[in-house]
Formats: structure tokens, C-alpha cells, sequence
């Protein structure tokens, strides 16, 4: 294994899409940032410095980080943010995971522009569980708005209201050539006949579950969030925000020039959504577009999901299985229950009517078992765990809803105002944890993307309605289910997930649309070291940037 040395520059960029140039925040003047490519075993050490007028922070999204919590990056949960004029330095090694991950800022909605690949490879030596692909391709699906991403989650922060959705998706930082001014720099995907090329597929969107399909060629699907799955085979794939999917294509038809295309999974029936499709172009080497006469040879265009299809999204779900029998704790130490959904507060009486601009005058929430997490502001959660610090966060977050109600039903508007508060739920080092969440329709239903920091873990089962303890356990699948760090919750439905919690630290449970982690769609597990608290776990680095 070796150690890899990075230096990421945040800083503003001149950054021209949609027939305009914008000032973006980049790393290293790149948009996307720079893909890492690691193999199993690596160890990383990224500088970060931060040339930029906002704070920041990066977390390298699904890696372990076991017993390196200092290095996980979400702010305020792992470290205070790395001020303008600041740098810290990131150190963790791979263990153990093999696939695609990612990176992205983890401060306030700078993820926009500030994300990349992080692609990990057998360790050296070791080959894939399939034959070697002649090309390898990174999908990085996003999202690009006018505005500055910041601007637009002030205002909705200020206002209450639901933020403006974006006016772009993007692959690899492209619209694509379904858009104004972007014809040019449409994203090309190479292949050949007989080839396979491997596309390792990201949803970094802020906010919104994507599908992504391929004219005329099948996905075979080999992995998820760095682990392995069965193979399956598919034309449609959906990723929630977060979620990462390898798929090998084959170039098996006519050579041509055939779309990639992305466009929403929209599960929330009423709320608003960008409905514009992004496209980049499968090519086959031997039949190139000449610049000159590209428009004459459209690409072909694949048939897209309706945006609401869920029906889609429950067969591809349901196609996950780990490659081979796994060991999923049968025993349960821990068997926790969490509501997921959005919640409505009353409008304070100070604030002008302009200041409350969600549904009937009132501010958008969000919350887990009703309450909506909030930030520390002066310290990390990490800091204040590991030095014992009080007065920064309880550790009485609920293991189960406060209130039994029919959460898929008409819920009583007097259950729609979460308590805002910084809890965090303790694990002993070791447990067997089992989290039910479960889809509330509080103002609305939605498929919520929910991303674990620290772990990976199995997905057991999922289903619709109320999860019902006495029947849906005969459902669970406790050989072979997959393993992922962030499982797209049914609309209206529920998931089960399992992990052991063998890694001490400070871990973010959230919703992986950013807006709900905004209106505190979040919780934190915190894991003692095995003798009870964590104050003998490695010291911060000293490096480690301060309120
Ligand atoms: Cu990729 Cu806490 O997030």
C-alpha cells in the first residue's frame, strides 16, 4: 500500500454555463474537482487549503475513517470549518472498501461546485470480481444553478420558505447538449465495439434523486457505495443524493453515438422540481462526430421514466444483493425506530409575514423523531464528546418516535412542529444496532436519501406503509443484502438498516438532500472507544482548525 500526498486549493473560479460566467467556488480551479484514484490499502493525506471568502470543510463521503474521525469533515460534527486564509490536513487510509466514493464540501450548500470522484481499486495485485473493463468513465451527476448555491440557501433560510430548485442537472460538470450554450462541451463517453467500459455513477446533486438510462445498451450493475453487488442487469438506474453505482456497458450495438441521459426522480408529490434532462453522449471510436456535421447525426435518445415512477425505483432497489453470503448481526442490541420527514413551524411573531414564506405563513422543517438537529456553533460535536464539554449536546435523542400515529396517513397538523435541539444517541462500542426509518407524509412524502458518516451498513428490507414489527421482520433478508452508506428511503415507506458499531466517534445520520439538512433532518450516533467514554481516543491533529 502507499501514501498519497494531495493538495486542494478552495478558491473562487470564473465558471461559464447556461450562457453565463459566474464566480464558483472550486477545487484547485477545477469543476468538478479533482478524481482521486486510490487502491484498497492507500493511505491519504489531502492538505486543504482554503482560499475562498467562505468556510469550509470536505468529507470524503462513505470512507470509513475507522477510528480517524478527525478526518471525516462534516462541520461542526468533526471539526470546527476551515476559516478563509485557513488549511487543515485530512489523513485516513481505505480499508477494506473497493468501488466509487466521492468528496464534497460539507459546509452550508458549497457541495454545489465542490465535489469529485474518489475511485477505489483492488489492492494491488487483486483483480475486480469481474473481467477487467477496456475503459473505466466516472458519471458525475449534479446539479448547476444561476444563482450562487449559497445566495439561494440564504434566502430560503431567511425566508422559510423551500429553496429555488437548480436550472441544470449536470454530467461531469456539463448540461449537455439539451440546454442553451452548452452544445459544445457535452460530455463524451467513449467505447468500442467489443469493448466494455466501466461507468462508475455518482448522484452529487444537492437535492434531487436522479435516474440515469443509456439508449440502447443494458447497465450491468457490479457495485454500490465501494462495495461489490450480484451482478444484475437494468436500463434505468436511480441514485438518491449520495449513493454511487458501477455498471459495465457493453459496446454490443451499431457504432453510433447514443445518449446518457439524467433526469429527476421526483417522489414528492406538489413540491416543485427542476424537470430538465442532462445528457452526455455514448461514443463508438470508429463512428466519431466530426465537429463539422455533429448536428447532423443526432445521438440516439433513450426512453426516459416519468418523474414520478416509482415503480421503477422499487424493482432496481430491490435488485441489491451483496456478491455472496454475509455476516448480518441476527441479534439485535439495539433496536431503534426513527421517523424521517419534514414538519412546518409556526411563523414567530416578530418576524414579518415576508419572513415565512413556507405553506400558510409558516417556516419549513424537518426532523427525525421530531427533532430537528441543529449545529453546534462554537465547537464540533467531537471536540466537545472527547474533552467531555457540556453544554454542547445531549445524548437523549429518542430511539423510538415520541408519538405512535399513522405516519403514511393524514397526520394531525398539531404533530408537524419538531423541536429543534442538538441530541446525539450513544452506542456502546460493539452493539448490534437495527434503525427502522420511516417515510412520514408531514406535509409531504418523499424518498429521502439517508446517508450514514463512519459506516457502511446492510439494507435488510424496505416496503411501504407503516413498517409493521410483527409481520415485516419475516421480510428481512439476513444472508445476502447489500451494503451501502446511504439507502433511498421508499416514499411512503420505510427501510431497515444493521450495522455493528465498531468505530468510536461522532457520526452524522441525515438526510442526504441538502436542504433537509438544513431544516435538521439529522441526528448523531456517538460510539464510546470500548471502555465506556471517548476520552482516550486519538487526540485531535494539531492542525485541527478552531472555533
Ligand atoms: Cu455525503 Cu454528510 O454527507
Amino acid at each position: 500500500a502507499k501514501t498519497q500526498q494531495h493538495e486542494f486549493v478552495i478558491q473562487a473560479t470564473p465558471v461559464k454555463r447556461l450562457c453565463k460566467t459566474h464566480k464558483s467556488i472550486t477545487v484547485n480551479g477545477q469543476y468538478p474537482g479533482p478524481t482521486l484514484e486510490v487502491n484498497n490499502g492507500d493511505t491519504m493525506i489531502v492538505k486543504v487549503t482554503n482560499k475562498a471568502r467562505y468556510n469550509v470543510t470536505i468529507h470524503w463521503h462513505g470512507i470509513r475513517q475507522m477510528r480517524t474521525g478527525w478526518a471525516d469533515g462534516p462541520e461542526f460534527v468533526t471539526q470546527c470549518p476551515i476559516r478563509p486564509g485557513g488549511s487543515y490536513t485530512y489523513r485516513f487510509t481505505i480499508q477494506g472498501q473497493e468501488g466509487t466514493l466521492w468528496w464534497h464540501a460539507h459546509s452550508s450548500w458549497l457541495r454545489a461546485t465542490v465535489y469529485g470522484a474518489l475511485i477505489i481499486r483492488p489492492k494491488e495485485g487483486d483483480s475486480y470480481p469481474f473481467t477487467k473493463p477496456k475503459r473505466e468513465t466516472p458519471i458525475l451527476l449534479g446539479e448547476w444553478w444561476d444563482a450562487n448555491p449559497i445566495d439561494v440557501v440564504r434566502e430560503a433560510t431567511r425566508t422559510g420558505g423551500a429553496p429555488n430548485v437548480s436550472d441544470a442537472y449536470t454530467i461531469n460538470g456539463q448540461p449537455g447538449d439539451l440546454y442553451n450554450c452548452s452544445n459544445q462541451d457535452t460530455y463524451i463517453v467513449p467505447i468500442d465495439s467489443g469493448e466494455t467500459n466501466l461507468l462508475r455513477v455518482i448522484n452529487a446533486a444537492l437535492n434531487q434523486p436522479l435516474f440515469f438510462t443509456v439508449a440502447n445498451h443494458k447497465l450491468t450493475v457490479v457495485g454500490a457505495d465501494a462495495s461489490y453487488t450480484k451482478p444484475f442487469t437494468t436500463s434505468v438506474l436511480m441514485l438518491g443524493p449520495g449513493q454511487t453505482t458501477d455498471v459495465l456497458i457493453n459496446g454490443d450495438q451499431p457504432p453510433a453515438r447514443y445518449y446518457l441521459a439524467a433526469l429527476a426522480y421526483a417522489s414528492a408529490p406538489n413540491a416543485p422540481f427542476d424537470n430538465t434532462t442532462t445528457t452526455a453522449i455514448l461514443e463508438y471510436k470508429s463512428a466519431p462526430c466530426a465537429a463539422k456535421n455533429c448536428s447532423a447525426s443526432k445521438p440516439v435518445m433513450p426512453p426516459l421514466p416519468a418523474f414520478n415512477d416509482t415503480a421503477t425505483v422499487t424493482a432496481f432497489s430491490k435488485s441489491f444483493r451483496s456478491p455472496r453470503k454475509v455476516e448480518v448481526p441476527t441479534q439485535i442490541d439495539e433496536n431503534l425506530f426513527f421517523t424521517i420527514g419534514l414538519g412546518l413551524n409556526k411563523c414567530p411573531k416578530n418576524f414579518g409575514s415576508s419572513r415565512c414564506q413556507g405553506p400558510n405563513g409558516t417556516r419549513f422543517t424537518a426532523s427525525m423523531n421530531n427533532e430537528s438537529f441543529v449545529l453546534p456553533s462554537n465547537i464540533s460535536i467531537l471536540q466537545a464528546y472527547q474533552q467531555g464539554i457540556p453544554g454542547v449536546f445531549t445524548s437523549d435523542f429518542p430511539a423510538n418516535p415520541p408519538l405512535k400515529f399513522d405516519y403514511t396517513g393524514n397526520v394531525s397538523r398539531s404533530l408537524w412542529q419538531p423541536v429543534p435541539g442538538t441530541k446525539g444517541y450513544k452506542l456502546k462500542f460493539g452493539s448490534r444496532v437495527q434503525v427502522v426509518l420511516q417515510d412520514t407524509s408531514i406535509f409531504t412524502p418523499e424518498n429521502h436519501p439517508i446517508h450514514l458518516h463512519g459506516y457502511d451498513f446492510y439494507i435488510i428490507a424496505e416496503g411501504f406503509g407503516n413498517f409493521n414489527p410483527n409481520t415485516d421482520t419475516a421480510k428481512f433478508n439476513l444472508v445476502d443484502p447489500p451494503l451501502r452508506n446511504t439507502v433511498a428511503v421508499p416514499v411512503n415507506g420505510w427501510a431497515v438498516i444493521r450495522f455493528v458499531a465498531d468505530n468510536p466517534g461522532a457520526w452524522l445520520l441525515h438526510c442526504h438532500l441538502d436542504v433537509h439538512i438544513n431544516w435538521g433532518l439529522a441526528m448523531v450516533f456517538l460510539v464510546d472507544n470500548g471502555v465506556g467514554e471517548l476520552q482516550s481516543i486519538e487526540s485531535p491533529p494539531t492542525d485541527l482548525p478552531l472555533c
